[in-house]
């Protein structure tokens, strides 16, 4: 989604605004631009497409000066084009503004600004903004910006620069998420920390509500009442390196590779060989309070939500407490019963996902206790939690999750075997755990130096234009979520299927030219499976499979079989082999697969 970044300090600033919106480019966009205050006015600078064709449009000799933002825009009001790409400014040119979310009272302030004689110069609800911060007759940026935000309902994160007033940059945050960068004699703001890599080493994160005022120099924070608040500088956790993409093609292809070491990070210092349990610092929950636990209710969404989906199996397995998965998009619109007694867990790589905030700020409200288990440290969904777990998976680039499903459903493992650990689950059963656990990296680099294997596998897939993905419990989870993958990256059809619902309707469906890709792994519920798979046989469905070594399958056309793991822990190596065959198709059909089409790699909006 869209993507902000600013800098004010003593460097050249274009090459920081450019490096930066190249940093943002994997969250998905369709235009971008900047805007530099040079000579005392403001070049702007802005192009419907990619930032390199932003580049190619920026004047030979670049643009001089040492303040300015740019972004980069996923289209909400107003097609994507050249002139409603951001920044946007006022009609004498002096006020710049770049902004995340959306003005919900936009057309009303139009039309009251186009009574009053401004000539709008895009379709976009920020356009708004730059003429109503431009009217406002305060002294300082800080305090007009203040003032026409007053007149603002809706979510925005946004920075604001004055040609006439160009010592500083000012930044406010509601519902869209804005960091301050802290260096030295420079100062960095941005929609996303992965920006700011390399360049600053501790940030301030603005809460909603707030407004800083940000120079070269220093920084200061208040409320939209104008109440100034302390901020703490946070260091920065991650490496500049993680968005470099080395010998691979696509970043999705390097992160399914990072895997073995993403989930060694997840693990790390998690496993307790002593008391054969897994012990979780961040959860903050006593042993007795655990006990308390009568439920465990888990939202996120797309493959947030389906690493919910098999952790709420686990937790149920393993831990014995009723738990359920549930879209957080979902769940925020129905008006849930909220239970003292439930425990709600939010899972998110970004932390920024709009619909899972909203979800537990709904369960907040209403007394309930929250954890998240999320990738990205200090991003909001983790900072309204409070507590939680983090994945120390490392910054996922591709638009679509790999590695962070992985290291989600192994932490939601983690989670279980503790949860179980001080109820019903014997030392013998969690030391059988922690073995599973432990062996699991090295499994999974086995399966990904067997890639070539799913080539068959591939090959029939982007030869249709319909596909079923089907699994029972567990392996439903990993169905899901295999589907959702290809579906994204190839735009094949692919839909997931329980199957034992399949002959419940959709079998009227398989043809010769609907191919069944079944999760198959050889646990007891295996005879049943193979029952669904002869069903689809009986209608010439083509049948693939993910399965075990050994498992007599007659009737699957081709197959790819993963190393034996604990039963629990099987449908993580099974998810694995489905991340690639997604891969190899879209390959296969020339897709961008590291920015698909339509996707947004955190949906900070509704
Ligand atoms: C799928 C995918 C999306 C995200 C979903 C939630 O590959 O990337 O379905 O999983 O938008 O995102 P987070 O986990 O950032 O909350």
């Amino acid at each position: 989604m869209c993507g902000i970044v600013g800098y004010v300090g003593h460097r050249q600033v274009l090459p920081l605004l450019m490096e930066g919106l190249r940093r943002l480019e994997y969250r998905g966009y369709d235009s971008a631009g900047v805007a530099v205050i040079q000579g005392g006015r403001l070049a702007v600078v802005k192009k419907q497409g990619k930032v390199r064709e932003l580049d190619a449009a920026l004047p030979v000799a670049g643009l001089s000066g040492s303040v300015g933002v740019a972004h980069t825009r996923w289209a909400t009001h107003g097609e994507p084009s050249d002139a409603n790409a951001h920044p946007h400014t006022d009609a004498g040119d002096r006020i710049g503004v770049v902004h995340n979310g959306i003005i919900e009272n936009a057309a009303e302030l139009r039309a009251r600004l186009v009574a009053d004689g401004v000539v709008f110069r895009s379709q976009t609800d920020t356009e708004v903004l730059a003429h109503l911060i431009a009217a406002r007759p305060e002294n300082s940026l800080v305090d007009a910006v203040r003032a026409a935000l007053r007149q603002v309902k809706g979510a925005y994160g946004l920075a604001v620069v004055d040609a006439a007033r160009p010592e500083a940059i000012v930044a406010a945050r509601n519902g869209g998420p804005v960091v301050i960068g802290v260096g030295e004699g420079e100062m960095f703001v941005a929609s996303d920390a992965v920006a700011l890599l390399g360049h600053a080493k501790t940030v301030v994160h603005l809460d909603d509500g707030e407004l800083a005022e940000v120079r070269a120099d220093g920084f200061s924070v208040a409320t939209l009442e104008g109440a100034e608040t302390r901020k703490i500088p946070q260091a920065l956790e991650g490496e500049a390196s993680g968005f470099d993409r080395g010998d691979f093609a696509h970043f999705m292809k390097k992160e399914i590779a990072e895997q073995p070491e993403a989930l060694r990070r997840t693990l790390l210092g998690r496993l307790d060989h002593r008391f054969s349990t897994a012990h979780l610092g961040g959860i903050e929950l006593a042993a007795r309070e655990m006990l308390d636990i009568r439920r465990v209710k888990i939202l996120g969404c797309g493959s947030a939500y389906y690493s919910g989906v098999l952790g709420a199996h686990l937790i149920e397995t393993l831990a014995r407490i009723p738990a359920h998965a549930e879209p957080a998009s979902e769940f925020r619109y129905r008006n849930p019963v909220i239970e003292q007694d439930t425990l709600y867990v939010a899972v998110s790589q970004s932390g920024e996902t709009f619909d899972t905030l909203a979800a537990i700020q709904e369960v907040k409200r209403k007394g309930g206790r929250v954890m998240g288990v999320i990738n990205a440290v200090g991003s909001t969904i983790a900072r309204e939690c409070g507590r939680g777990v983090y994945l120390h998976a490392g910054p996922e680039v591709a638009v679509v999750s790999t590695k962070t499903w992985t290291c989600t459903a192994t932490a939601f493992a983690l989670l279980a075997l503790q949860l179980g650990r001080v109820r019903d689950l014997s030392a013998a059963q969690g030391a059988r755990l922690l073995a599973g656990l432990s062996a699991l990296p090295d499994q999974i680099a086995e399966i990904i130096a067997r890639e070539a294997e799913l080539a068959p596998l591939a090959a029939r897939l982007a030869g249709s234009q319909h596909a079923y993905f089907i699994g029972r419990s567990a392996g439903f989870a990993v169905a899901m979520e295999g589907a959702l993958k290809l579906k994204e990256i190839s735009y094949l059809h692919a839909e997931a299927y329980a199957a034992s619902e399949l002959k419940h309707g959709p079998l009227a469906l398989i043809t010769s030219q609907t191919p069944v890709l079944a999760v198959l792994p050889d646990d007891d519920l295996l005879a049943k499976n193979l029952s669904t798979i002869a069903e689809v046989r009986t209608r010439q469905g083509p049948v693939l499979a993910i399965t075990h070594p050994g498992v007599y399958a007659p009737d699957v056309e081709a197959a790819f079989a993963v190393p034996r793991s604990e039963p629990e822990l099987d449908p993580i190596l099974l998810n694995i082999p489905l991340q690639l065959l997604a891969y190899q198709v879209a390959q296969g059909l020339g897709r961008e697969i590291d920015q698909p089409r339509n996707l947004a790699k955190s949906v900070t909006v509704e």
